[in-house]
């Protein structure tokens, strides 16, 4: 089949790349000239596991163009994804303005029959909206779908070519035909392609990283209640986890969820309902203990220190708000920089991927090592905020010998307890003793 995707950041990326792998002709389109010079020549803009591979690949054996011509990639595409940015407005609310902007300059382009299909999580009523910008600037037959992508950052390619379930919102039987046909290669292992009507598909994809956004916070609060009890959420979480009603996974407490999705998905969902006069609660409070949850690590490490921090020196292992990337966007370990170094103390941090967006934003404020052990050199603490595979198992001796003190706050409870206590470490996690 051929396809556009309009827009090449995260999503338009994976979304085309593993699209082109399955046999489509694919022809990504973006407005930043650099950019698509630099994707021509190969060059894959964002860092995600398995991708380059993929990437490669497709772009040899032509099946993946890129292009600043939006004429050109969609003139003889059958699909055309949106995948642009839908960024908070000043009101909190998605800015749609990329999204209709693109529909309204499609439309004023097309001759033929196409599927649009928006692949941006958008608010309820946004597939609505994108077809009434066909309307006003065209005659031309289309059907407007919304289809969210569910990709974990780190392993996106394995969720695009592997999913749980795809979730298609369409009314029209032309548009679920072409769509079912387009996912087949990827679903069959039986998991389902699941057709609703766009409203039901546009709010699936809120409530699923709500959902999960809640999940992780109530493991959170009951972390916290375990240090106040004296239990262990370690212990607590496979209880709790072993119920098939529950699951396993999504369980693991820790300093706060973040990302470039569940935290502004919650605000969209909790905002929206509002606008719909129904008072989302438990979303309210799933935001403000996230908040919270950020700055556990510090409050922790106030009370350790006695209030004063100044002239303390801390390492700090993982910058990414979670391991396999280089986001760092809402990453827990921003909070705990800026609350750390305000307070007077000096930071020197090591990430495997963040650290050069952790420089560009805070590179006035804390130093970066070369290396997890380069990083402890001299220090009073160390602070874990990134569940990178490096540190799960790290050389212990080395950290004591370059360390001033034995002292370690983990924000993602990386350690086995006894162990820490037979190595001497004073060792502070996440919902278990100290
Ligand atoms: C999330 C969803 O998992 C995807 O399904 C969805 O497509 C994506 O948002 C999106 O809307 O685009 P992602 O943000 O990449 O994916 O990351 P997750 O792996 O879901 O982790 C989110 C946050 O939750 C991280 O900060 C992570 O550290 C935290 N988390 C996760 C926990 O604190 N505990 C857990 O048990 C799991």
């Amino acid at each position: 089949m051929n396809i556009a995707v309009i827009g090449t950041g995260y999503v338009g990326l994976v979304t085309g790349t593993c699209l082109a792998e399955t046999g489509n002709n694919v022809t990504c389109v973006d407005i930043v000239e650099e950019k698509v010079n630099k994707m021509k020549n190969g060059e894959l803009p964002i860092y995600e596991p398995g991708l380059d591979i993929l990437f490669h690949r497709n772009i040899e054996q032509g099946r993946i163009k890129f292009t600043t011509d939006l004429a050109e990639a969609i003139k003889d595409a059958v699909i055309i994804f949106l995948a642009l940015p839908t960024p908070p407005g000043g009101d909190g609310k998605a800015d749609l303005s990329y999204v209709l902007g693109a529909a309204k300059d499609i439309a004023n382009l097309i001759t033929d029959y196409k599927v649009i299909v928006t692949k941006s999580t958008v608010p309820v009523g946004t597939a609505d909206k994108v077809r009434a910008a066909f309307e006003e600037n065209t005659l031309v037959e289309v059907d407007v779908v919304s289809n969210p992508e569910f990709l974990r950052e780190g392993v996106a390619v394995d969720d695009f070519m592997k999913p749980d379930r795809v979730v298609v919102g369409t009314r029209s039987d032309r548009a679920k035909k072409l769509m079912e046909e387009l996912y087949a290669p990827y679903v069959r292992s039986g998991n389902p392609v699941i057709f609703m009507d766009e409203r039901s598909s546009e709010l699936t994809k809120y409530a699923a990283n709500s959902f999960l956004a809640t999940k992780i916070t109530f493991m959170n609060e009951v972390a916290n209640l375990c240090e106040l009890v004296g239990a262990d959420v370690d212990m607590v979480r496979r209880g709790v986890g072993a119920d098939d009603r529950i699951g396993k996974r999504f369980l693991f407490p820790g300093i706060g969820y973040g990302g470039s999705c569940f935290p502004k998905d919650v605000q969209a969902l909790a905002l929206s309902s509002k606008e719909y006069d129904y008072d989302f609660k438990i979303l309210d409070a799933v935001m403000e203990v996230n908040q919270s949850q950020k700055l556990k690590i510090v409050e922790k490490m106030m009370k350790y220190y006695n209030n004063d921090v100044k002239g303390k020196k801390f390492a700090l292992w993982g910058l990414a708000f979670k391991p396999e990337t280089d986001d760092i966007r809402e990453a827990p370990a921003l909070y705990i920089i800026d609350e750390l170094t305000k307070a007077g103390a000096e930071i020197v941090a090591y990430d495997p991927e963040g650290m050069e967006n952790v420089r560009k934003m805070k590179g006035d404020i804390l130093a970066f090592a070369d290396n997890a052990y380069e990083a402890l050199e001299g220090a009073d603490a160390l602070i874990i905020a990134t569940e990178w595979q490096a540190f799960r198992n790290p050389d212990f001796k080395q950290m004591e010998e370059k360390m001033a003190s034995k002292v370690i706050f983990d924000g993602r409870n990386l350690y086995d307890l006894h162990k820490m206590i037979d190595l001497g470490y004073y060792y502070n996690s996440i919902g278990r003793a100290t």
